[in-house]
């Protein structure tokens, strides 16, 4: 078995290495920008010019990274008042909402200029900080817990150098970021990829005691003194079960469509992750399960996501006219709701996915934000059309009702206060930010700021905080319309929402469960390390991490929970200490005397001194623990091929926890299948040009077929009736039948054959089909011998790369890596219908049980559950794989 794969990390953004920097001198009012003449060429981004009066920084995107998609440049200064329809939409305007330069254009849009609203665009000088703090970020990491980290200074960011950088020195940033200090560790050189070369090395020699409040009250070189290179950035990984409080989610769709988690303390911040492929342009977060909710404009999905960036699930796939710009989430309700300027409509789907319900869908020309009471069921909404108001309904369309339509321009946010039952609504238009009742009386301006182009707003307590795209930056007044300032750096781009979220502050009636989510379904263990499958290091999952356990206190009761989350129940269940399988001295330390009485069914149900991530231990006290294998007993599970990661695991379908089956040579495995009989287990590797066995414990490891050099073995499957494995062979366009122990080998089919790569069997048949996913994607079907051969489907498909027949329903289930679709069809393909679609996805693998659909997708990371007919998506087990290839179900007695 081998060890814990280090964190491989696919970098990772950088973004305004060369940022405008704004005078901070009120009355010069005139910004200084970077002038990089060639986007291409950044390291020109040196020299500082100062603009005009009536000029701004211009900037371009270029595009360089997965998570933050561009890098933004300042490309020296531009006239700040460009107002045509030649330039594009205007802000906050239709769907290029995403796509602008946020300095100009702040009226019109390219089908309906409205000159009424092209005014004056009023882009002056906002009052800056008169303090400027500092803010540190992270970037690069896999989830929101982790990162390179970069401090903000005379208003760029730069990089840490690791020189003396440890564990003291994560604390304090991590603590910055809200995160609990204990658990959090230091990490040097590349892990989370390096600051590109051109960017700024400001501290070096950081020395902290690691109860600072800020990294800079720690002892450093100076600002800007060090001996270092990027090769050498310094590195964070925080504690994942850290307090889920005082927040400020900010979403920035200038930066191509990212969330941020800000402490709301020090607003320091991170980029929650998220996988790469998604691109949030609305968002909401639920504290009740701790998701965030968000659409995505490119794959035009309602989706939600576990706040740690894990666990993305899909809600509804949109049509391709859909346009949201907010979204609105009832906990108490359990609804979502959102406003469609595509399609000129304002709609609810339930939280789990169901009861999809417009409501309305007359009279709306240009509906942005929404606001929910969820007690009295009313929604509240602003139009920015050609006649712009604010309006509400009840949840069921009726009672609609115009509460303002005077005095207004661009209401761009909208949102209810029930501390106080008062609307607060931002206007971009007018400058203003006001209040009004309810019922609409009452209405007050409680800020009047003729810089501001305001756009999303969130009360709390006895603040606003609110967007402010012309300061790019998050800004609080209190809401008397007294005491405005700016919160956090300046940079972000184009602040689409805010969401303030503070432990039982919010909807009356909705708390998280816990300032620590301890949350079973989400907490996985694995085993690692020296040792067969049955033993390992034991390591533990939760929000998006991996840790080790200390074995202070760790017995046999504790391993008999461990075990028994395995699958291999708690029969001789022994403790194993002193890290006796190996360690990785790069993961946090997560539980510390833990204290189980042996009954519990999940590690989490066990008591523990201290919180996750309290311990007194080093990694030479690493707990293990050494299960019984007993092949009869072992519960139902789920066999996987990951081809990146190069190991084939066993996954507890109960639990989700796993461990690998350790084999002595694995390269690329792809396909995989079980013989329940005699417990043995059947790959493909693809490198190796092999078709090999192992017991399900590892022993017994056996190559039963080596193939020629040209062989890609890319499907597999058993009849164990007939003792008899088919394999596909892409690479020789040959699919073989041969005994189980890979004798008596004959082609079933060698004609014909572009990329054939699945293949599944109806052994009462004896038929034989495959996908073939060439130049003419196909369904076929044949008899064992491969007579009577017939095409099935060959429309619609791209890369179908899944396919299985299930027994149960006499039906073929596909999936397919190019439509992004799961189709169910009948055995000679007639009645096909779609039951799934993931624009996001990247399916591979696909197997069925009596109720469930699995199917492995290489964007996901992991395995997917799926009711037949398609609803119910849930993820299987953590999302830390590599490459999820092939995939086969085990269950008891069948
Ligand atoms: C860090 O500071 C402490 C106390 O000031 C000192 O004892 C220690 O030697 C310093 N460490 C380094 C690596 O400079
Ligand atoms: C408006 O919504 C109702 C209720 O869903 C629907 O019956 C009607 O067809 C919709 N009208 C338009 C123009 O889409
Ligand atoms: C472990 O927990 C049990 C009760 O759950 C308690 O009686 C026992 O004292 C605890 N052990 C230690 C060492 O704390
Ligand atoms: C694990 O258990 C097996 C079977 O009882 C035993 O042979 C082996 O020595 C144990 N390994 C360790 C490290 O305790
Ligand atoms: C089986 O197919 C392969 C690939 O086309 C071919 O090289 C081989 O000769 C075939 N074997 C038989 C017995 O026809």
């Amino acid at each position: 078995m081998t060890m814990r794969q280090s964190s491989i990390i696919l970098l990772a953004g950088l973004f305004i290495s060369c940022s405008a920097s704004i005078s901070r001198d009120k009355k010069a009012a005139l910004q200084t920008c970077y002038e990089c003449s060639n986007i291409a060429d950044p390291a020109q981004c040196s020299r500082v010019v100062t603009c005009q009066a009536n000029e701004v920084c211009y900037t371009q995107s270029h595009t360089t990274s997965l998570i933050f998609q561009s890098t933004v440049y300042s490309m020296g200064c531009r006239p700040s008042a460009v107002c045509d329809a030649l330039s594009g939409a205007a802000v906050g305007k239709r769907r290029n909402v995403r796509a602008l330069d946020t300095h100009c254009n702040k009226c019109c849009r390219t089908n309906n200029c409205n000159s009424r609203l092209c005014g004056a665009t009023g882009t002056t000088n906002p009052t800056a900080a008169t303090t400027s703090p500092t803010y540190v970020r992270l970037l690069g990491g896999s989830n929101a817990y982790e990162g390179r980290v970069e401090v903000f200074h005379g208003g760029i960011w730069g990089s840490i150098c690791d020189d003396g950088w440890g564990g003291n020195e994560a604390q304090v940033v991590c603590g910055m970021l809200g995160y609990s200090r204990s658990g959090s560790g230091g990490a040097q050189g590349t892990l989370f990829g390096g600051a590109p070369q051109y960017a700024k090395i400001f501290m070096d020699e950081v020395n902290c005691t690691g109860t600072e409040a800020s990294i800079d009250l720690c002892h450093f070189n100076g600002w800007g003194v060090h001996d270092c290179g990027h090769n050498e950035d310094a590195g964070v990984i925080c504690n994942s079960a850290s307090r889920e409080d005082n927040i400020i989610f900010l979403l920035d769709t200038g930066l191509g469509g990212v969330i941020f988690r800000m402490d709301l303390n020090t607003q320091s911040y991170v980029p929650i992750p998220m996988n790469n492929l998604y691109t949030p342009t609305a968002f909401d977060y639920d504290a009740t399960d701790g998701r965030i909710y968000f659409v995505d404009y490119k794959l035009k999905q309602l989706m939600s996501v576990h706040f740690s960036g894990t666990d993305v699930r899909e809600l509804k796939q949109l049509d391709s006219n859909a346009d949201l710009e907010k979204i609105q989430v009832d906990p108490i309700n359990r609804k979502l709701f959102y406003a469609d300027t595509g399609n000129n409509l304002i709609a609810s789907i339930n939280l789990d996915g169901s009861g999809y319900q417009i409501i309305v869908n007359q009279s709306l020309d240009e509906p942005r934000d929404l606001a929910l009471v969820p007690a009295t069921q009313m929604i509240y909404w602003t139009d920015w059309g050609s006649s712009p108001k604010i309006e509400r309904a009840n949840y069921a369309g009726g009672s609609r009702q115009t509460l303002a339509s005077t005095n207004l321009k661009w209401p761009n946010g909208l949102a209810y206060d029930y501390t106080e039952n008062r609307l607060y609504f931002v206007d971009a238009g007018t400058h203003k930010i006001e209040a009004m009742q309810p019922d609409g009386s009452s209405r007050t301006v409680i800020l009047t700021d003729p810089a501001a182009h305001f756009f999303a707003v969130s009360p709390y307590q006895q603040y606003l905080y609110y967007t402010d795209w012309n300061r790019e930056t998050v800004m609080r007044v209190n809401k008397d319309g007294s005491g405005q300032i700016q919160i956090g750096p300046r940079g972000f781009r184009q602040l689409a929402d805010i969401k303030v979220h503070k432990y039982g502050y919010g909807i009356p009636g909705v708390v998280t469960p816990s300032p620590i989510i301890v949350d079973e379904s989400h907490i996985f263990v694995r085993l690692v390390g020296r040792g067969y499958s049955n033993e390992g290091l034991v390591e533990v999952y939760i929000n998006g991490e991996w840790g080790t356990i200390c074995d202070d206190m760790w017995d046999d009761r504790e391993a008999k929970v461990v075990c028994e989350m395995m699958g291999f129940g708690k029969t001789g269940a022994k403790a194993v200490s002193r890290a006796y399988y190996g360690t990785d001295s790069s993961i946090i330390i997560f539980l510390d005397d833990v204290n189980c009485t042996g009954e519990e069914s999940h590690i989490a149900q066990c008591t523990h001194i201290g919180d996750w991530g309290v311990h007194n231990c080093g990694h030479n006290e690493d707990a293990g623990v050494n299960c019984t294998f007993d092949l009869n007993t072992i519960r139902d599970f789920v066999l996987v091929a990951d081809s990146y990661i190069q190991e084939i695991y066993r996954m507890d379908l109960e639990t989700g926890s796993y461990s690998a089956i350790p084999q002595s040579a694995v390269r690329t495995p792809i396909a995989i299948d079980y013989d329940p009989l005699a417990h043995i287990v059947y790959y493909t590797d693809v490198v190796l040009h092999m078709i090999k066995s192992t017991k399900l414990d590892g022993t017994n490891e056996k190559i039963l077929r080596r193939l020629n050099s040209a062989a890609v073995p890319d499907g597999l499957t058993l009849d164990l009736q007939n003792r008899l494995i088919f394999y596909t062979d892409t690479g020789n366009d040959v699919i073989v039948k041969m005994g189980m122990d890979g004798s008596n080998a004959v082609n079933v089919t060698n004609t014909n054959l572009d990329e054939p790569r699945s293949v599944t069997l109806d052994v009462a048949n004896r038929i034989v089909f495959w996908t073939d996913w060439g130049v003419h994607p196909k369904i076929e079907k044949s008899n064992y011998d491969g007579t009577n051969r017939q095409t099935l489907i060959d429309s619609g498909l791209k890369y179908p790369n899944g396919l299985v027949y299930d027994g149960s329903t006499n039906k073929l289930y596909l999936c397919d890596a190019g439509t992004n679709k799961i189709e169910v069809m009948d055995t000679n393909g007639q009645n096909r219908k779609m039951i799934f679609q993931d624009a996001g996805a990247h399916f591979f693998g696909i197997d069925v049980d009596s109720q469930y659909l699995y199917v492995s997708d290489w964007t996901k990371d992991g395995v997917v559950r799926l009711n037949k007919d398609g609803s119910g998506e849930t993820p299987v087990g953590p999302p830390s794989f590599g490459k999820l290839n092939g995939i086969a179900l085990y269950h008891q007695g069948g």
